[in-house]
C-alpha cells in the first residue's frame, strides 16, 4: 500500500500544525490512509491572514513579470510531475488515473494561462467630457482572497481561484475540502517551490468552521466559493454582511435535450460522458436528460447497454472507467435519490443496485433511470454521483420549457443535427453555458466559467473574465 502523507497547515510559507487528528481515506480502498490532517482553527485563519496581509504590499507592488514568472514555473514542474500528482488525486478523490492525470494537467496550464494574464492587466483610456481632461481606468489588486474549494475537482480548483487571486497581486488563504487536503497541499508546496514569497499563498486544512472563520474575518477582503448551495447561501450572507466581495459556483441539474434529428451514437456518447464520468461528481454533469418521443426508446436502449457496460472498480486500475464516491456520504445520498426516484415511479434500466466488489470502496454502480416526470424530486435536486434520469419530451418546445425549469441554471445541452434547434436553444436556455453536440461538463479553461438562478452568485471565474472579481477598477482625471 501506499504511504500515508503527514499534511501541514501552510501559513507565512512554513508547514505549521503537528497535530493530525483527523485522516484523508482512499475511496477506492478505504484499508489506505492517503493522508493525516490537521484540524484547523480560528487562530490558525487568523494566522494565515495576518502572513497574507502582511505579504499583500511587496507582492501586489512587483513587476508583473514577478507574479508572472512564478505561475508559469509552477505550471512546468506541476506537468512534469503530472503522473505524480494526477496519481495522488485519483488514489485521494477517486476519480479515473486519466481524470486524475488530466486534471492535473487542466491545472498546469491554468497556472501558465494566468502567467500570462498577469502581463496583459490593462484599463481604458477615454477622453473626458471636460475638454484638457484625460480620464483612465486601472484594474488594481484588492487584498487577501479567501478560496474555499471542493473536493471534486481538488487541483483545477484551487488552481482556477489561486492562479488569477495571485497573478493580479493578490494574496491568499486557501481552505482546500475536508475529503482532499493533499491534492492541493501538492498545489501549493509547488507554486512555493517556484519561487512563491512567503505569506502570499496560505492554505488551512480543516473543517466548516475555518471555512466559517474566513468568511468573517474582517481582513480578508473577498471570498470565492465553490460547493453547495445551502453552504453557498451561508457564505454569500457572511461575506454581504461585512461587505467583502464574493463569488459562488454552486449546484446544477444540467439538462441534455435529446432531439429525434440527433446523431444518435454521438448522443449516446456525450449522455454517457456528461452523466457518469468522474464519477458524476461534476456540478456541470449532465443529470436530466430529455428526449424527444420519436428518439426516446431507441436512445434509452443503446444508452443502457453502455451504462451497463461501464466498468466500475479503484480508481487506480487501468481498465477502470467509473471510479467510487468520494466518501460514504456521498454514496448514500446517491442511494437515497435512487430509492426516492423510483418510489415517485421512475424505472431503473440500468445499474441501482450495490455493486460487490473486493476492496472496500463506496462504489455506486452508475444507474440510469427512466419514465420519470419533470417535477420529480429526482429532476430537481443535485444527486452529484453517477445517476441519470430520463424525460420524455413531444417536442422541441416542451422539451426546452422542462430544461429551462429547475432552479439551476448553470450549463445546458442539446443533441440536434438541426441549425434553427441549435441557435433557438443557444438564445433560449437559461444557463450560464450551453454546449451544442457537445456534453455539459467538461469546460476550457480560458474563457468565462459560470452560471445563472441558484448556480451561481457575483462575477464569472476563469479566463478573462476572473480579472472582473480578482480586481478592483480604480478610475483616474487629469488635467495639466
Ligand atoms: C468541468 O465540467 O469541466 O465543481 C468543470 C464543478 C465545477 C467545475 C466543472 N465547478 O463541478
Amino acid at each position: 500500500m501506499a504511504t500515508t502523507l503527514e499534511l501541514s497547515h501552510w501559513i507565512g510559507g512554513k508547514k505549521q500544525g503537528g497535530d493530525r487528528p483527523a485522516e484523508s481515506l482512499n475511496p477506492s480502498d478505504t484499508r489506505d490512509v492517503v493522508a493525516r490532517v490537521p484540524d484547523g482553527t480560528a487562530d490558525d485563519v487568523n494566522a494565515a491572514v495576518a502572513a497574507a496581509r502582511a505579504a499583500f504590499p511587496a507582492w501586489s507592488e512587483a513587476s508583473p513579470e514577478v507574479r508572472s514568472d512564478v505561475l508559469d514555473k509552477a505550471g512546468s514542474l506541476l506537468m512534469q510531475r503530472a503522473q505524480e500528482v494526477g496519481t495522488l488525486l485519483s488514489r485521494e478523490e477517486g476519480k479515473t488515473l486519466p481524470e486524475g492525470i488530466g486534471e492535473t494537467m487542466r491545472a498546469a496550464r491554468i497556472l501558465k494561462y494566468f502567467a500570462g494574464e498577469a502581463l496583459r492587466l490593462h484599463g481604458q483610456n477615454l477622453a473626458s467630457t471636460r475638454p484638457g481632461v484625460e480620464v483612465q481606468t486601472y484594474r488594481q489588486a484588492v487584498g487577501v482572497y479567501g478560496l474555499i474549494t471542493p473536493w471534486n475537482f481538488p487541483i483545477a480548483i484551487p488552481a482556477w481561484k489561486a492562479a488569477p487571486a495571485l497573478a493580479f497581486g493578490n494574496t491568499v488563504v486557501l481552505k482546500p475540502a475536508g475529503h482532499t487536503p493533499a491534492t492541493a497541499e501538492a498545489l501549493v508546496a509547488i507554486l512555493h517551490e517556484a519561487g512563491l514569497p512567503e505569506g502570499v499563498l496560505n492554505m488551512v486544512i480543516g473543517r466548516g468552521g475555518v471555512g466559517q472563520a474566513i468568511v468573517d474575518h474582517p481582513d480578508v477582503n473577498a471570498i470565492s466559493f465553490t460547493g453547495s448551495q445551502k453552504v453557498g447561501a451561508g457564505v454569500a450572507a457572511g461575506a454581504v454582511a461585512r461587505q467583502a466581495r464574493v463569488q459562488l459556483e454552486m449546484g446544477g441539474k444540467n439538462p441534455l435535450i435529446v432531439l429525434n434529428d440527433a446523431d444518435i451514437e454521438r448522443a449516446v456518447t456525450i449522455a454517457l460522458d456528461g452523466a457518469f464520468f468522474s464519477t458524476g461528481q461534476r456540478c456541470t454533469a449532465s443529470s436530466r436528460l430529455i428526449v424527444e418521443d420519436g428518439i426516446h426508446d431507441k436512445f434509452v436502449a443503446a444508452l443502457a447497454e453502455r451504462v451497463k457496460a461501464l466498468r466500475l472498480g479503484d480508481a487506480l486500475d487501468k481498465d477502470t472507467q467509473v471510479g467510487p464516491a468520494v466518501s460514504e456520504d456521498q454514496r448514500e445520498t446517491s442511494y437515497r435519490y435512487i430509492e426516492i426516484a423510483s418510489k415517485e415511479g421512475g424505472k431503473i434500466v440500468a445499474g441501482g443496485d450495490r455493486p460487490q466488489l473486493e476492496k472496500p470502496g463506496w462504489y455506486v454502480q452508475p444507474t440510469l433511470i427512466t419514465d420519470t416526470e419533470a417535477a420529480m424530486r429526482i429532476n430537481n435536486e443535485e444527486v452529484f454521483g453517477p445517476v441519470a434520469s430520463v424525460i420524455r419530451a413531444k417536442d422541441y418546445e416542451e422539451a426546452l420549457h422542462i430544461a429551462n425549469g429547475v432552479e439551476f441554471g448553470l450549463s445546458a445541452g442539446i443533441a440536434t443535427s438541426s441549425l434553427k434547434y441549435a441557435r433557438d436553444f443557444q438564445r433560449r436556455a437559461r444557463a450560464g453555458m450551453v454546449m451544442v453536440n457537445l456534453p455539459t461538463a467538461g469546460v476550457d479553461y480560458h474563457v468565462p466559467f459560470g452560471g445563472i438562478k441558484s448556480s451561481s452568485y457575483g462575477p464569472r471565474e476563469q479566463g478573462f473574465a476572473a480579472a472582473e472579481f480578482f480586481t478592483q477598477v480604480k478610475t483616474a482625471y487629469s488635467w495639466s
